[in-house]
């Protein structure tokens, strides 16, 4: 897989602290790009910066930490201010914070947490800095999914769980509407040299299962099986990279990648008038009145 040099370039990672998020920060780095790394705690988010810089090599200025909680638009909307006042480009913006399977909870604005987050709030930053993306051209957006969207319906009427909540349904739909936000996004970017993909990454050590109980006498063997089974967040990291840098999906957009390859994905997650329709509701809840 050959990636080109990131040098010059700025890209943004949300939920860079964890995980993913953060591997991916150390690859790009490694590559020569520049990081905002955007995280609500802010502790854990310079902690992780500070690591990343000894592991890598990096000089300082590649990496910087910028507040966001993607639980309050308020949040998103103060962070991309930001951004837009301080930098002159953006080419890269890397989707990838998520929350998952957690119990019942609204965010600031009283969206069910799962859609909120790993739907509407990306989905309002990625409106808010698409102009710009469009300065910046070619550029991408990188949109991190999960396989699970499978399991995901869009229930229009009752997207925000009002009458019956269930956390892995919920978690589901909210990667279906990552996958639906990124095709539509690709097809209203046609011709702008903005690129818009999304990725599954499999199955992740990570810290996303936090909400899972594991009873306390299983934990050290759930953590053993987790080291053994699940691909380590580097490798985890690895599509959302190939998406971020390579030459090879220059140009490239709307499409789902797994192991830097192509999928070919279920029809309700790739259907225009669904698409369309969740584009549509998303703008009212966050909203977006252009
Ligand atoms: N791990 C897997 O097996 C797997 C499989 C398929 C898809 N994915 C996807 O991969 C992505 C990364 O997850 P991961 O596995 O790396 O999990 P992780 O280690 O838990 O990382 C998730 C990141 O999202 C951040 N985040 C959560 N809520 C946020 C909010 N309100 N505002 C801003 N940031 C927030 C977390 O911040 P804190 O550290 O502050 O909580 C953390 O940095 C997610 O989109 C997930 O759905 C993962």
């Amino acid at each position: 897989m050959e990636h080109g040099s990131m040098e010059g370039k700025t890209v943004i990672v949300t939920g860079a602290n964890s995980g993913i998020g953060r591997a991916t920060t150390a690859a790009i780095v490694k590559l020569g790009g520049r990081v905002i790394m955007a995280c609500r705690d802010h502790g854990l988010a310079l902690e992780a910066a500070r690591e990343i810089v000894q592991e890598t090599g990096a000089e300082q200025s590649q990496v910087s930490v910028k507040h966001l909680d993607l639980a309050s638009l308020a949040s998103v909307r103060a962070f991309c201010h930001e951004v837009i006042q301080t930098e002159s480009r953006l080419d890269v913006l890397i989707n990838n914070a998520g929350v998952y399977q957690c119990p019942l909870t609204r965010t600031q604005d009283g969206f069910e947490l799962q859609f909120g987050v790993n739907h509407l709030g990306h989905f309002l930053l990625t409106h808010l800095l698409l102009e710009l993306l469009r300065r910046s051209a070619p550029s991408r957006v990188v949109v991190v999914s999960s396989r699970l969207y499978k399991r995901g319906t869009i229930d229009f009427s009752d997207l925000n769980s009002e009458r019956s909540y269930d956390r892995a349904a919920a978690y589901a739909r909210s990667k279906l509407a990552n996958l639906l936000f990124c095709g539509e996004l690709a097809r209203r970017l046609q011709g702008s040299g903005v690129t818009a993909n999304a990725l599954t990454p499999g199955m992740v050590n990570t810290n996303l299962g936090r909400h899972v109980a594991v009873p306390a006498l299983a934990r050290p063997l759930a953590a053993l099986l987790a080291r053994g089974l699940l691909r380590t967040p580097e490798q985890g990291a690895q599509t959302s990279v190939f998406l971020a840098v390579s030459p090879e999906v220059a140009g490239v957009t709307g499409k789902c990648y797994a192991d830097c390859k192509p999928q070919v994905l279920l029809d309700r997650a790739s259907d225009p008038d669904l698409a369309g329709k969740l584009w549509d509701i998303s703008e009212v809840m966050v909203g977006i009145t252009t």
